[in-house]
């Protein structure tokens, strides 16, 4: 939902701000720009479309300077085009905005100020906030930045330069996600850490109603009262070349591979003598432990991480047998559920900066709720407000289409299940440790799926012209169907529904045709006879099958029109394979289709906008 970057220093802005725009693009691509300060005042380059454009018009027409702001866009107020593109400016185009959130009151704000001869150019709620600045500038630029804030609401991780203070950064954030990055002689602002890892490893991660006021060679954090703050930096463990394709033609395709090592990554130190330990709660323990401390669990999450949710319910229900409930965070957040203190809620978001999913943590944590987050991003909003975070450590996730995170997820809630399992003596030592023998194997499964890529390619080159696509699962695999299913309509554009096999009769049979492709998951398990029911009813009915089928099944050969053959795994760890081929499949139909598989169109890979 927008990237933004701020640079003060001694190098050629224009290249920093470009480098790290490069890795912020999975935020949004509509459009982006550069505002830069060359001692003469504000130079502006913006381009519509795709970070490459604003890269052609720099290399003919460069920016020089060695302080200046970057956006990129995801568009919400205006139309992607190079007038709604940031930086945004003030009437003498002194002061440039570059911004990542909504304001809300913009209409009544920019009326105002028009009523003053304030002169506006662009559609953006945005633009607002330069003339704000301008109107309330009285010598000071941080001042001037502090007060425009105060009178608007809404959301925002802004940076701010001006050309009557060249040697001044400002930027600020509530309610979007904002780093700052300290260099050697030079200081960083950016909407995420990738975007620094150039410059340096050293961030501080801002708070909510922080600013910073920057200077060459000085910083400066406080709230947006004024009162100062001390806060310690911290040094990141992520290396550049995560953040790059290292050869795959996608970062999709590089994150899918990965699987094997990010799962590995995702359970590292967690197994320890045939236990599950999560040292990360042991702050909870005593409460996580009494049946009568916590009696309820609610999973929330939006898209993917949903969908783990939706698998987590079936394991945390099987292993700690208290009622699980599954919300999309988009609808928990203006629901009235019943949450008590003995409610245990588990926030389920891989960026840590999901607007819907921040929000209902807030809500259940208002409400006396124990609160949890499983995250991929360390030191993320979601995880600043829980009372403990699970790290799914599986690395940085740059295409948009969500793939090592969602079964880093996956693993998680596993684990969880176990541990908690374990805690209350619910599920028996020995179960315990017979399912952490399945769960180790899994890496090595996982290679074996990886390795029918090619397999994979060929098969959806056959379907990849087909404009609708039926995935049908049960019990666990019924999620892995609606996260299949997911994966090929936002890369590829295909309708694709997932649905439950077993539901199939109450209706979507009607919609079996040959024309309409059926995805079944019909993996070894306890509700493989069923399964095989549901496949025999799409046959009969003259549907084409494709299997995700365990290795060595031939009872299914005569219905089916194609299968992939996976390891045999356990069903309550078998989602994870399941997940690996459906999400090979996802991306070879989208590259048949010849489509920009790591930037769907209308997508951003964090929604930190409602
Ligand atoms: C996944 O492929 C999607 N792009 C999307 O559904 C994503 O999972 C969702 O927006 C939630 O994001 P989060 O995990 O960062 O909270």
């Amino acid at each position: 939902m927008c990237g933004i970057i701020g640079y003060i220093g001694k190098q050629e802005a224009a290249e920093v701000l470009m480098e790290g725009l490069r890795r912020l693009e999975y935020r949004g691509y509509d459009s982006s720009g550069l505002a830069l300060l060359n001692g003469q005042g504000l130079t502006i380059q913006k381009a519509h479309g795709k970070l490459q454009r604003l890269v052609d018009r720099l290399q003919k027409d460069p920016l020089f300077g060695t302080v200046g702001v970057g956006h990129t866009r995801w568009a919400t107020h205006g139309i992607p085009n190079e007038m709604n593109a940031h930086p945004h400016t003030d009437c003498k185009t002194e002061i440039a905005v570059v911004h990542n959130g909504i304001i809300e009151n913009f209409r009544e704000i920019k009326k105002s100020l028009e009523g003053a001869g304030h002169q506006f150019h662009s559609e953006t709620d945005t633009e607002v906030l330069p003339h704000l600045i301008e109107s309330l500038y009285k010598g000071n630029l941080f001042q001037a930045v502090q007060q425009a804030l105060q009178r608007i609401h809404g959301s925002y991780a802004i940076a701010v330069v001006s050309a009557k203070e060249p040697n001044r950064l400002v930027a600020a954030r509530k309610g979007s996600p904002l780093v700052l990055g300290l260099g050697k002689n030079e200081f960083l602002v950016a909407s995420d850490v990738p975007a620094l890892l150039k410059q340096t490893r050293e961030i501080v991660y801002l708070e909510d109603g922080e600013m910073v006021d920057i200077g060459v060679g000085s910083v400066r954090i406080l709230t947006i009262e004024g009162k100062l703050i001390q806060r310690e930096s911290i040094q990141v463990d992520w290396d550049i070349s995560q953040a790059e394709k290292e050869g795959y033609p996608h970062f999709m395709i590089k994150e899918i591979m990965e699987q094997p090592r990010s799962l590995k990554q995702t359970a590292a130190g967690r197994i320890q003598q045939g236990k599950v330990m999560f040292q990360e709660l042991e702050v909870l323990r005593a409460g996580l432990s009494d049946p009568k401390k916590i009696n309820r669990v609610i999973l929330l999450g939006c898209g993917t991480a949903y969908h783990a949710g939706l698998i987590g319910e079936y394991l945390l229900e099987k292993f700690i047998q208290v009622p699980v409930e599954v919300e999309m965070s988009s609808e928990f957040r203006y629901s009235s559920p019943a949450i008590t203190p003995e409610t245990l809620v588990i926030a389920v978001s891989q960026s840590g900066e999901t607007a819907d999913t921040l929000a209902s943590v807030r809500h259940a944590k208002k409400q006396g709720a124990t609160v949890i987050s499983i995250c991929n991003v360390v030191g993320s909003s979601i995880t600043r407000e829980v009372d403990a975070t699970l790290y799914t450590h599986a690395g940085p996730e740059i295409a948009v289409a969500s793939t090592k995170a969602y079964t880093s997820q996956l693993a998680v809630l596993f684990l969880l299940s176990l541990y908690l399992g374990g805690l209350r003596k619910t599920a028996p030592a020995d179960e315990n440790e017979r399912l952490l023998g399945h769960f180790k194997q899994l890496p090595e499964q996982i290679e074996k799926v990886l390795a029918q890529s090619s397999n994979i390619q060929e098969l959806a080159g056959r379907y990849a012209q087909f404009d609708r696509f039926l995935y049908l699962g049960r019990h666990v695999n019924y999620p892995s169907a609606l996260e299949g299913a997911l994966k090929l309509k936002e890369i590829s554009y295909i309708h694709a529904e997932g649905y439950p096999a077993g539901e199939m009769k109450h209706g979507h049979i009607a919609l079996i045709d040959d024309k309409m492709p059926v995805l079944c998951i019909v993996t070894k398990s306890s509700v493989y006879e069923k399964m095989f029911s549901n496949l025999q009813e799409v046959h009969a009915r003259g549907g084409k099958i494709i299997a995700i089928a365990t290795q060595g099944d031939s009872e299914i050969r005569g219905l089916i029109q194609d299968g992939v053959y996976l390891p045999e795994a356990h069903e309550f760890v078998s989602p994870i394979i399941v997940a690996v081929a459906l999400q090979l499949f996802a991306y070879h139909v989208a590259v048949h289709r010849g489509l920009d598989v790591d930037q769907p169109r209308n997508l951003a890979k964090s929604v930190t906008v409602e």
